[in-house]
């Protein structure tokens, strides 16, 4: 018995637990969702088998990653059911001809019969056309809800003149350093729940995050990592994160962002370091 016990308590202290928000009509979204984008594709497999095995349920994918495959795998292996866990992808531009293969081909790689949110990759192409075609497969309950990524303010403006369903979320970077506060605007301003992708700044791309004196001195005093720091300060302006990490204790010392909150005068003095990025460009595939 005392055994048993000694051989859960390090699971019991490290289990991931995220709150939900919802992002349309009856969709409940975890705040948080792991990703297998970028140069960590390889590593997918681990990736997602570290994060549902300690009780994440939020994925990130997309047709361009080319790893969508391990989602039904590693839900398989660690006997979870589909409609226990949360899946995002996503289909890689509004070129119109492209749209049904590349949803369908979503579908067959993640061996499921609907998606949970399916996001448009790139404002690249018909967008106005692409997104009526989202909404059919919305309208049969395909997608349980539709969003886009990447776009900015006037992307979204020019989505919303023809739109019939509002995008659910529009999935965006967004870091301490670095984001489009124009197009993080207009979505909030729209009821888009905005979505931060490099929520950590993608291990320095967008600046040194991790060693940033301001983000330091928050974190000794709340006694949390500046990684931590980092991903509470989006979550507490209400927005969902998709983060990356192939440990599994990074994954959990980053959602556990729950048992602290960041106080007013923090928020502002993180708001501060808007523009301090050193960083370049978006990282190829992700
Ligand atoms: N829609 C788009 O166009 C788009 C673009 C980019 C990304 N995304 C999505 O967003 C996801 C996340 O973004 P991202 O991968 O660019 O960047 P990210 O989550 O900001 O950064 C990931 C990096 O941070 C490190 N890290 C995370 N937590 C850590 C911790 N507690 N301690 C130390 N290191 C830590 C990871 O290293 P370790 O593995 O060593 O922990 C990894 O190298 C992607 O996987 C993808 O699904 C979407
Ligand atoms: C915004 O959208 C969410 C999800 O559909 C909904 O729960 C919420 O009531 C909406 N808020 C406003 C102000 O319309
Ligand atoms: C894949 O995971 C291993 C073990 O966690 C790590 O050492 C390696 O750096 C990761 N590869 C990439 C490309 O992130
Ligand atoms: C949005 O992006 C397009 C294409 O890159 C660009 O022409 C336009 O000026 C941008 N608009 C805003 C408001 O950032
Ligand atoms: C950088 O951060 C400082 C506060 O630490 C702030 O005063 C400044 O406006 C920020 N932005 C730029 C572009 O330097």
């Amino acid at each position: 018995m005392l055994l048993r016990l000694l051989l859960l308590l390090p699971w019991a202290a490290c289990e991931v637990k995220i709150p939900t928000v919802e992002i349309a009509k009856g969709v409940q979204m975890p705040v948080m969702s792991i990703g297998i984008g970028g140069l960590e594709r390889s590593n997918a497999s681990e990736i997602v088998a570290n994060w549902i095995n300690q009780g994440g349920r939020g994925i990130d994918t997309a047709l361009i990653y080319q790893d969508q495959q391990v989602v039904p795998e590693e839900l398989a292996k660690a006997g979870i059911d589909r409609k226990d866990v949360f899946i995002t992808t996503k289909i890689p531009s509004c070129i119109v001809p492209s749209v049904k293969f590349s949803i369908e081909s979503d579908l067959k790689l993640l061996k499921t019969d609907y998606i949970d949110l399916l996001l448009i990759h790139d404002p690249i192409g018909d967008c106005p056309k692409a997104w009526s075609i989202l909404e059919d497969y919305h309208r049969q309950g395909v997608l349980r809800a539709i969003g886009i990524s990447n776009f900015n303010a006037s992307q979204v403006d020019t989505l919303m003149k023809t739109a019939k369903v509002t995008p659910a979320v529009n999935q965006i970077e967004l870091n301490v350093l670095e984001y489009d506060a124009e197009a993080l605007e207009r979505s909030k301003q729209l009821n888009i729940t905005v979505e931060a992708y490099s929520p950590v700044g993608r291990s320095g791309h967008s600046g040194d995050i991790r060693d940033n004196q301001v983000i330091k001195s928050i974190a000794a005093k709340h006694s949390v990592s500046t990684y931590q720091v980092a991903l509470k300060w989006i979550l507490q302006h209400d927005n969902v994160i998709t983060f990356q990490s192939s440990s599994a204790e990074h994954q959990a010392q980053d959602a556990d962002v729950f048992r602290f909150q960041l106080t007013d005068e923090d928020m502002k003095a993180l708001d501060q370091l808007h523009g301090n990025s050193t960083g370049g460009v978006r990282p190829i595939l992700v």
